[in-house]
């Protein structure tokens, strides 16, 4: 067999099917989630697939814009790509709410969103926006209405879809003789390096590697010529990849990345399973450390209704006996409940006051932009949890070092 399980994070919920209230929980769905190692083209995927509709709806809850960071990391990614490629028509795959379009012009612009709410909110602010999956069909229409695009960009998307052979069939096809073909997801290493088991649900039905991406590329004739490592995400890569007559050299980053990953043993099935190892240890430790703090009955808020941290609620069975309740800036999940562990949203102006002392970094890949705004919660004695890499506290005394 070429594909085996390392990892078993157990009965896990659509992470995005926020509940509005606790009616009905026995028709709530539930998969397993398991996680595998293709040991012919290294690529790590999740065992079974959860259907897209399911996860990716008008009802879609995320919005990119929600963090600065974000922001402004597109921004630069958009001045990069304007030095590079002169007279950009670019194509987006996976829009969402136009955090990375809305650097571009209206007239060369196109986007592909599949959920209808957000690709209606790029539809009006002036960018053709099609509601549809990405696949074959699409990109057709787009080659025969639009003609090639000389930049495909597609972030935090790649990793969603099941079918990458159809991902890259369509781009060899619409991708311009010169074009470049950008795309970004969380990192396999990265997740390695820190225990972020968080980083396997639904929605990420594969995470990369630069090995993994070069095995897939091979026989649509494509090549990656540059290879960056980004902090956004908790850790994630971004790959540049040409035709394999394209005009671009190869950049050394390559052959970097390449020697990085073979050091770090990335294409050994048993570094996934010393992994899996880690994770069983890294709940124990955390239910330790919320359940030690439980005893002398202090709430607990988990800052960020992630979908990465549904993976640790339902993996390590946290419910609202451990995490009272969430707070999340974003609208559309407050006065919500999360799937399947059942704990309350509220927004931060609700939830956040002077009373508590405990927070768990739930969105633990924005510690920087969360502990620089709250502070004033650790001046006050205000503690935060995090299991990234390994489950600790973070007090006033011990911060700078968090954030350096
Ligand atoms: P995100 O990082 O996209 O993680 P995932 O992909 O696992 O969902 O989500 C971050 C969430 O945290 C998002 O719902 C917004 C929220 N958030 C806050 O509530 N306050 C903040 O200061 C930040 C940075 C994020």
């Amino acid at each position: 067999m070429t594909k085996k399980v390392f990892l078993n994070l157990g009965k896990q919920p659509v992470t995005n099917s926020y509940l509005k209230n606790l009616d009905n929980l026995d028709k709530e769905y539930f998969y397993n989630l398991k996680v595998t190692y293709n040991d012919k083209n290294n690529l790590v995927s999740l065992k079974n697939f959860v259907k897209p509709t399911m996860m990716f709806n008008s009802k879609y809850a995320h919005r990119a814009s929600s963090s600065k960071t974000m922001q402004s990391h597109f921004k630069e990614l958009s001045k990069e790509c304007k030095k590079k490629i002169k007279n950009i028509n670019c194509l987006e795959i996976g829009s969402n709410d136009g955090v990375f379009i809305k650097n571009f012009s209206k007239k060369n612009t196109i986007a592909v969103e599949p959920c209808s709410n957000l690709a209606n909110l790029t539809n009006d602010m002036g960018y053709i926006t099609y509601p549809v999956f990405w696949n074959q069909k699409i990109s057709n229409k787009i080659l025969n209405k639009h003609g090639k695009r000389n930049l495909i960009f597609s972030a935090n998307t790649m990793s969603h879809i099941e079918d990458l052979d159809e991902v890259f069939t369509s781009i060899k096809k619409l991708l311009d003789k010169d074009g470049v073909f950008i795309f970004e997801d969380p990192y396999i290493l990265s997740v390695l390096q820190t225990n972020s088991y968080d980083q396997f649900y639904d929605e990420h039905a594969h995470l990369f590697s630069y090995l993994s991406i070069t095995n897939l590329i091979k026989k649509f004739e494509l090549r990656v010529f540059d290879v960056k490592i980004l902090n956004v995400h908790g850790g994630s890569i971004r790959f540049y990849i040409c035709h394999n007559d394209g005009k671009y050299k190869k950049k050394r980053s390559v052959s970097r990345i390449l020697n990085i990953e073979l050091k770090n043993k990335i294409n050994k099935f048993q570094t996934y399973k010393n992994f899996a190892n880690k994770i069983r240890r890294s709940k124990k430790k955390l239910l330790k450390i919320l359940k030690d703090i439980k005893k002398s009955k202090k709430l607990i808020v988990g800052y960020g209704a992630t979908y990465k941290s549904s993976t640790i609620y339902n993996y390590c069975n946290i419910n609202s006996k451990l995490i009272d309740y969430i707070v999340d800036t974003t609208k559309n999940k407050q006065n919500k409940f999360t799937p399947g562990s059942h704990i309350k949203i509220l927004s931060p102006i609700k939830g956040l006051h002077k009373e508590i002392k405990y927070i768990f970094l739930a969105a633990w890949n924005f510690k920087k932009e969360i502990i620089n705004k709250e502070i004033n919660f650790l001046k006050e004695g205000g503690c935060f949890i995090t299991h990234v890499p390994y489950p600790r506290t973070i007090t006033l005394k011990n911060v700078r070092k968090e954030i350096s």
